[in-house]
């Protein structure tokens, strides 16, 4: 589900993402594959923080999102940067579309539960799997069943900075293993309001590990997305380093 307004702020409210701390996580797995320095993807790329990195760190970067609105913010900060070699794509991830290989596919900060349903995943996991080199690997995260049960659950959060006010409500809705984010926006500037909403989806270690498998991928590495440690009972979001199977 892409975002709307909200894009504009997504930036604002999210000052506590450690888009460093990640993009060297995935740098160094993927280093270790040997694959730096080649082409990376990176999926639901939103306003390109991750992306930028790893331009930064040397990767040919692909960015592809289907939000206007994220990608117009992306790309004011690719012109403010000069990135330009950032080739930025308004594509549907789950109907991905590429004119040759990827060595590295990402997709971070829960852009995965973002997608519709287990059909979703399963059309972007394919998707992978026919544009990913064969000696490629596909790093994701995916926010945990615990998590949505036990801290979005029926919470509602209120981020109450300077120049905005953002109420965000969530709504577990067990029965389609999903939690309806409703998100509210006061502009303390302009004195504008926006709402929109959207589903986070959420499914077991083996649900994913079943759809990874009917695409022809598996699990190499798997981490507490939070900490980096192993993952445990209570681990809120799960990093994943995925391999074609030979
Ligand atoms: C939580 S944001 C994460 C953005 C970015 N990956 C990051 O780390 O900040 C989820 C992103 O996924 C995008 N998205 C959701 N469903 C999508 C789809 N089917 N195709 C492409 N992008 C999608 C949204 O537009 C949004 O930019």
């Amino acid at each position: 589900m892409s975002y709307k307004e909200f894009s504009y702020y997504y930036d604002y409210f999210n000052y506590t993402a450690d888009y460093d701390l990640v993009a060297e996580k995935i740098h160094s797995w993927a280093s270790a594959e040997k694959l730096d320095g080649k082409i990376a993807c990176d999926l639901g790329c939103g306003t390109g923080e991750l992306a930028i990195r790893l331009s930064e760190k040397g990767w040919d970067v692909i960015a592809v999102d289907c939000s206007e609105e994220m990608l117009d913010v992306f790309m004011d900060k690719r012109e403010e940067l000069g990135y330009y070699n950032i080739l930025i794509l308004n594509q549907d991830i789950t109907k991905l579309d590429m004119y040759g290989t990827v060595d590295l596919f990402t997709c971070t900060f829960d852009t995965v539960n973002h997608l519709d349903g287990a059909d979703s995943v399963q059309k972007l996991f394919d998707k992978v799997s026919l544009f990913m080199h064969p000696d490629g690997v596909f790093i994701f995260d995916m926010n945990t069943e615990y998590k949505h049960r036990n801290i979005l659950g029926n919470n509602t959060f209120n981020f109450d900075e300077e120049e905005a006010d953002c109420i965000w409500q969530n709504t577990l809705d067990e029965a389609n293993k999903r939690t309806k984010v409703s998100i509210n926006i006061k502009d303390k500037q302009s004195g504008e309001e926006y709402s929109e909403a959207f589903y986070e989806c959420f499914y077991s270690l083996e649900a994913i590990e079943g759809m990874l498998k009917k695409a022809g991928l598996k699990i190499c590495r798997i981490v507490d997305g939070e900490n980096y440690s192993e993952i445990n009972e209570e681990s809120q979001r799960y990093l994943f380093m995925v391999k074609k199977e030979q």
